[in-house]
């Protein structure tokens, strides 16, 4: 059964009404289904298995700590990419072997925190980078494993916002930096070279980009190894694309068929850093109705939540699918009430942009009902903020006929204790 489903009328969240969870919970509330974090991780260890991939979920996509404890459990390693992501995974108990910190603005204190843990390793996105690497970690007394992050110069076909792996992106190094920068490695005594890592975008759905990604990382690796100083790890980064409203899922069986024969002849680890994939679908933003209004010859939801709450659509129009709690059956179905024409989705903030959905076919609904914004587990929370001083929502982890409280909502009291609690 799919993890979030319509039974009898209304939506469930595995074995869980969502309109009780709402009722015990309270609203704007974000909803994870374990089941559903579960299969997408283990959905990755499948497709890619000929690879046995160290899986490095992206802590960015969803940092909420229970859900990291389960990647925890399943034996999924981390992508970090600040001190602040670090102290999650930490927090969370993830094993400090199976993290990797990216990101081209490491600060010297994030540096020396993942030094002192004993990360795996860092993904080096500059040379200026990889010479502070090195310094701290002489400094330090240790020796610090670093990939060397390729800006492979593919075109990830995505959004523009989201695409790393293009030329002229603030991402990774350009070929021939890259190469220098490996003939020149080994002098430093700070560093030891793990391997090569790229990450290329996001929402990516055509097998071809990670195939042309690989085939660049595949081939300086073979040059490593024909100039004597043969690389341990490959890193491929993440970005396998969910379905959203209208769109299609990326196939990973067709990325593993791509890039596993171009792989398993290196012989070198491999690591992924998915993030949307396991966290996106495994999370519903539920929003109650506040108002319903007509005006300008158009129909509005007003929401108690938002683009403070789930900026995607406003920042790049993304389409989540929006669909009625109580609504007989999903969006499509034979089951699903008649549609009373668009309708636009909105939030209580004091901008144009503050939208769920627009021009979207709903069904008749009234204040006080219940929307469900599907595919909302990742970059959803995360990029949540207090604008209009509104509080961060709630976050609830439901796992089988339990759902729990894995965060609770803000107070106005947590908004303003930062001015107040002055030293
Ligand atoms: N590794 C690195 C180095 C990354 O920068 C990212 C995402 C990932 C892995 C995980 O990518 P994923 O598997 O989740 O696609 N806020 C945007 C997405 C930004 C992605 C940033 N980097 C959105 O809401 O679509």
């Amino acid at each position: 059964m799919e993890p979030f489903h319509y039974t009898g009328g209304e939506l469930y969240c595995e074995q869980l009404p969502m309109r009780a969870i709402a009722a015990a919970h309270g609203t704007p509330l974000y909803v994870y289904s374990a089941a559903a974090l579960r299969e997408g991780y283990r959905a990755l260890a499948r497709a890619f298995a000929p690879l046995s991939p160290l899986v490095c979920y992206a802590v960015k996509a969803n940092g909420n700590l229970a859900v990291l404890r389960l990647l925890v459990e399943l034996g999924a390693g981390f992508d970090v990419v600040s001190g602040g992501e670090l102290v999650r995974a930490q927090a969370a108990g993830a094993p400090a072997e199976r993290i990797v910190f990216a990101g081209a603005g490491k600060r010297e204190d994030e540096i020396r925190a993942a030094l002192a843990a004993g990360i795996l390793c860092f993904n080096v996105e500059s040379l200026p980078e990889l010479d502070r690497i090195d310094r701290l970690a002489r400094e330090a007394g240790r020796r610090a494993r670093v990939c060397l992050r390729l800006n492979p110069e593919v075109d990830p076909r995505t959004h523009a916002h989201i695409a790393t792996g293009s030329k002229g992106t603030k991402f990774g190094l350009e070929l021939e930096t890259a190469r220098a920068a490996l003939a020149t490695i080994g002098e430093r005594t700070g560093v030891e070279l793990y391997g090569l890592h790229a990450h290329i975008g996001s929402q990516i759905v055509d097998p071809e980009p990670y195939r042309l990604a690989v085939e660049r990382l595949a081939a300086l690796a073979e040059q490593q190894r024909a100039a004597g100083r043969p690389l341990r790890a490959l890193n491929l980064g993440g970005g396998f694309g969910i379905a959203y409203r209208g769109g299609r899922a990326c196939d990973l069986e067709a990325v593993a068929r791509a890039i596993v024969p171009l792989l398993a002849p290196l012989g070198v680890r491999v690591l992924l850093e998915p993030g949307r994939w396991i966290a996106g679908p495994a999370g519903v933003l539920l929003t109650r109705v506040e108002y319903v209004k007509h005006s300008g010859g158009k129909r509005f939801l007003i929401c108690d939540s938002g683009m403070h709450h789930l900026l995607r659509p406003a920042l790049y129009g993304a389409e989540h699918p929006v669909w009625p709690v109580c609504a007989g059956g999903p969006e499509g179905s034979p089951q699903a009430p008649a549609l009373a024409g668009p309708a636009d989705v909105v939030g209580p903030i004091c901008e144009t942009a503050d939208y769920l959905a627009r021009e979207r076919p709903l069904p008749e609904i009234e204040a006080g009902e219940l929307l469900a914004v599907f595919a909302a587990g990742a970059y959803g929370m995360v990029m949540a903020s207090n604008y209009n001083a509104q509080p961060l929502p709630a976050e609830v982890l439901v796992d089988g006929a339990r759902a729990r409280l894995v965060r609770r909502r803000q107070r106005y009291d947590e908004l303003l204790a930062p001015e107040q609690d002055l030293p």
